[in-house]
């Protein structure tokens, strides 16, 4: 039986506050502009937020480069219109979540420029400096976004720092105890705020296993994958349980890590007595991602490997924990574009995945302008793209035969930027996000139809089928089996549909959902109440089998209201 927590009952809506709403008219997204949209959000009906990170940043990856953890950055606001907005969502019975970028900080904070400018400060040892060898760096490793994973230090003969990441996010030393204790000291002073908790990005990386020279090569540019050395490795349990228990359980926060861990420790980490509430499991958003992390190769996937992977990750998480839902989050490209064909992308295909992701055991992330079925962006030009994975991703697939508009069509499909792009609000310039001229980064070009206002006035939008999804889990009959219920999937002959039921002491709910453009054939066997679907409802459902019309889903149970 699952205990019960608050963030087991929570939907958690993820703002990119970039992008979300702009209220001093210089296109960049900002605080004011967050707790002007409160509102909606509480009409939405979620209650939990994610703000992406808002601390001070030279922005070199979206705010994931921290220069300063105690400063919110001026592009967003003040510390004082952050208390603020707690202030606000704790009233409205929102809880906050802030990002925790741990694993690195921007080269311009000032622990990393200490170290630069004097080779005897105690700052050089908060980073993780090595003499290269032979002439070359250390070792040949790939960082996470295509690029060799160390940097020469300037003025320097033999010196190399490491960044898993961008040479802007040098790596973190957690072997310094001195380290460890600034990192909850300010976990704990924002905890202490009356923030709801944190999601932790790029936690699994903070123990490294260096080893030195050539390292086996598994890629035409002579590196080999970083992710084999520094992910998860033995003695990080001790910081994450250290950790654990200095900052995030004396607060009793919810915590969400982005941790991708295997089965074997998954109890440690989402267990009762784990290191975190939940952990984001990237089987199936990454599922056209090769498992090189390298995007600009397909991975060619097919929805029977989806279910595959959608049912492992369910039975994986309920059999260890808790686990995090999600279908998009500011490093995917829109779910419509990932898992539909383009020429099947509507309002059917959108409610579809909803369907399947909301009903699913777990806390459902609902990432900005998914709720309204927000589109991948179509950029002409590589240089209108901002992300810096992006651009590595072009070059490499460039340097590994692309042409120029390959890459470039790859980009425009698999780019994160396609999630950044402004919230569209209403159908006014700039879509309600800003009242500047240019924004930071474009806005699509279909926001005259893709708005909230056009939904929220349109009672069959993606916007009213996503809240009354939310609503289930909130305030129905079916609230407590959607949330605390078995996952048990169910095994349809037909292979082309996707069916799972969620149990609880008798009680059934059936999710039935067709991810194709051609009609299925399920079974029926007298589960005879309608909870929600994105099709009209007809009476020969009654019938022992009935057709899923193309990308229908539809739920039902044998008890109702
Ligand atoms: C994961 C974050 O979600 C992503 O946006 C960032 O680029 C990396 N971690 C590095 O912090």
């Amino acid at each position: 039986m699952t205990t019960k927590d608050w963030w087991k009952e929570s939907v958690v809506y993820q703002v990119y506050p970039k992008s979300f709403q702009d209220s001093d008219g210089d296109g960049f997204g900002d605080l004011r502009g967050i707790i002007n949209r409160l509102d909606y959000l509480k009409e939405l009906g979620i209650d939990v937020l994610w703000l992406c990170p808002v601390y001070q940043s030279p922005m070199d990856d979206g705010g994931y480069d921290i220069s300063d953890y105690y400063t919110i950055d001026e592009r967003f606001g003040t510390n004082e219109e952050m208390d603020e907005l707690l202030e606000k969502a704790n009233r409205l019975g929102i809880k906050v979540l802030m990002d925790l970028v741990v694993n690195h900080t921007s080269d311009e904070h000032e622990w990393f420029q200490k170290a630069l400018a004097d080779p005897d400060s105690k700052y050089r040892d908060y980073y993780i400096f090595r003499e290269g060898v032979d002439g070359n760096p250390p070792n040949n490793w790939r960082s996470y976004f295509g690029d060799a994973a160390w940097e020469k230090v300037p003025n320097e003969e033999n010196l190399f720092y490491l960044h898993a990441f961008t040479k802007k996010q040098p790596d973190l030393n957690w072997e310094n105890e001195e380290v460890r204790e600034e990192i909850y000291k300010m976990i704990n002073h924002w905890l202490d705020k009356g923030l709801g908790g944190f999601r932790i990005d790029a936690i699994l990386n903070i123990k490294k296993e260096i080893e030195y020279g050539q390292l086996e090569v598994d890629g035409e540019d002579g590196r080999a994958f970083i992710g084999h050395w520094i992910l998860n490795k033995p003695g990080i349990e001790e910081w994450l349980e250290e950790m654990q228990e200095r900052t995030f359980r004396p607060h009793n926060s919810m915590t969400v890590a982005e941790a991708d861990v295997p089965e074997e420790r998954l109890a440690e980490y989402i267990g009762e007595d784990g290191y975190y509430s939940m952990v984001f499991d990237f089987s199936y958003t990454d599922i056209d991602v090769p498992a090189t992390g390298e995007w600009f190769v397909d991975s060619n996937w097919t929805w029977q490997q989806m279910r595959e992977r959608i049912f492992n990750s369910q039975l994986m998480t309920q059999r260890n924990g808790w686990g995090a839902l999600y279908l998009e989050n500011h490093d995917q490209p829109r779910s419509i574009n990932k898992y539909i064909p383009v020429e099947h992308i509507n309002d059917y295909s959108k409610k579809m995945l909803a369907t399947l992701f909301m009903c699913l055991r777990g806390t459902p992330f609902i990432y900005q302008g998914q709720e309204i079925g927000m589109e991948n962006i179509t950029l002409a030009d590589i240089d209108t793209f901002d992300d810096v994975a992006t651009y590595a991703q072009y070059y490499r697939g460039i340097a590994s035969g692309l042409t120029e508009e390959e890459a470039l069509k790859i980009v425009n499909h698999r780019s994160r930027d396609n999630s950044r792009t402004p919230m569209q609000w209403d159908s006014t310039q700039q879509a309600g996000f800003s009242g500047a001229e240019t924004t930071w980064f474009p806005v699509n070009s279909n926001y005259e139809t893709i708005n909230v206002e056009n939904e929220w006035n349109n009672p069959n939008s993606v916007l009213h089928y996503y809240r009354q999804l939310i609503a289930l889990r909130k305030n129905s009959p079916y609230q407590e089996n959607l949330i605390y219920g078995e996952f048990v999937p169910v095994a349809e002959k037909n292979k082309e549909v996707i069916v799972y039921e969620r149990q609880l002491e008798g009680q059934i709910i059936r999710v039935l959902i067709n991810p194709t453009s051609v009609e299925q054939r399920v079974k029926h066997d007298g589960l005879n109440y309608f909870v929600i679907g994105n099709y009209p409802v007809e009476n020969d459902m009654l019938e022992e089998s009935f057709v899923l019309r193309p990308f229908e889903s539809i739920v039902l149970a044998n008890y109702g209201g």
